[in-house]
């Protein structure tokens, strides 16, 4: 398999890079791995005119397996050379239909792994979230394409930062092994149904537990027609409201 680190940043060699670096380092052979410096290229839109830059982009992106898509937060958000990269490439994300909605189809079922980095701290950024815009907008443009989430890294307080600690080239190294393995559509939706309507079971038989201390002619005399009834109508309403909230409401972007 083949793993494809991309670069969207001021510095080619700055702590972020040395994030994508470490990743990819920690692929194991007989992996390949490649690094791409946005910077690099002429990205431009696709506008009828010969697009020489993002072609040879592209060929790099359909001929990997997972992609490390690895960008600074900068003013807030995501580095704009790699939004810039992602509103280019949006056009070949997918097939469009006629609202214009796109469905994934050359990238569909590869895996990515996002990195950032920021000159915030730790503690400010876990209360305020100042990389989240940053990783959303990976997020967003990936799910367009149709590419699984692996994982996110982010480093804090970036500034002064010319090497990475320990712990941070481990945790690098570590995801790197681990994004190898990473071959298969790992669709758990099923599974996660499954999940839901043993907690759901669960939930309700503990409820309807402490209602009966509480006061037993509160679940009635069948109490596990009653359970059962229970838990089947709530799953059902639940598992409605959660298809449409996330895989509906998708398709409606
Ligand atoms: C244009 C620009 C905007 C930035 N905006 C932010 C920001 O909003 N929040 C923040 O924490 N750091 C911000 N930074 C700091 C970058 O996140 C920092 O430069 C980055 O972590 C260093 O990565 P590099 O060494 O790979 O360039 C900004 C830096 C630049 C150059």
């Amino acid at each position: 398999m083949k793993v494809l680190g991309i670069l969207g940043a001021h510095k080619r060699d700055g702590i972020t890079a040395k994030m994508l670096t470490t990743v990819l380092a920690g692929v194991p052979a007989p992996n390949e791995t490649e690094l791409l410096f946005l910077e690099d290229y002429d990205i431009k839109p696709d506008t009828g005119a010969p697009n020489p830059g993002l072609d040879q982009i592209e060929e790099k992106l359909l001929a990997s397996d997972v992609w490390v898509i690895a960008a600074p937060t900068y003013i807030g958000s995501l580095a704009g050379v790699m939004k810039n990269f992602f509103d280019c490439l949006r056009q070949r994300m997918g097939r469009f239909d006629k609202t214009g909605a796109i469905h994934p189809t050359k990238f569909k079922d590869k895996h990515y792994l996002s990195i950032t980095s920021c000159y915030t701290s730790t503690v400010e950024n876990v209360l305020t979230g100042a990389t989240d815009n940053t990783f959303k907008t990976i997020d967003k443009a990936m799910s367009l394409a149709g590419l699984i989430k692996v994982h996110e890294l982010v480093l804090t307080n970036s500034f002064g930062q010319t090497e990475l600690s320990s712990a941070k080239k481990d945790e690098c190294t570590r995801w790197g092994a681990k994004i190898a393995t990473k071959q298969k559509r790992d669709d758990n939706t099923v599974k996660r149904y499954i999940e839901l309507f043993f907690m759901v079971a669960i939930m309700a038989l503990v409820t309807m537990e402490i209602q009966r201390l509480i006061n037993p002619t509160l679940v009635g005399g069948k109490f596990w027609l009653s359970f059962s009834t229970f838990v089947v109508i709530f799953y059902v309403l639940l598992a409605a409201i959660l298809h449409f909230m996330t895989v509906m409401k998708h398709k409606r972007k």
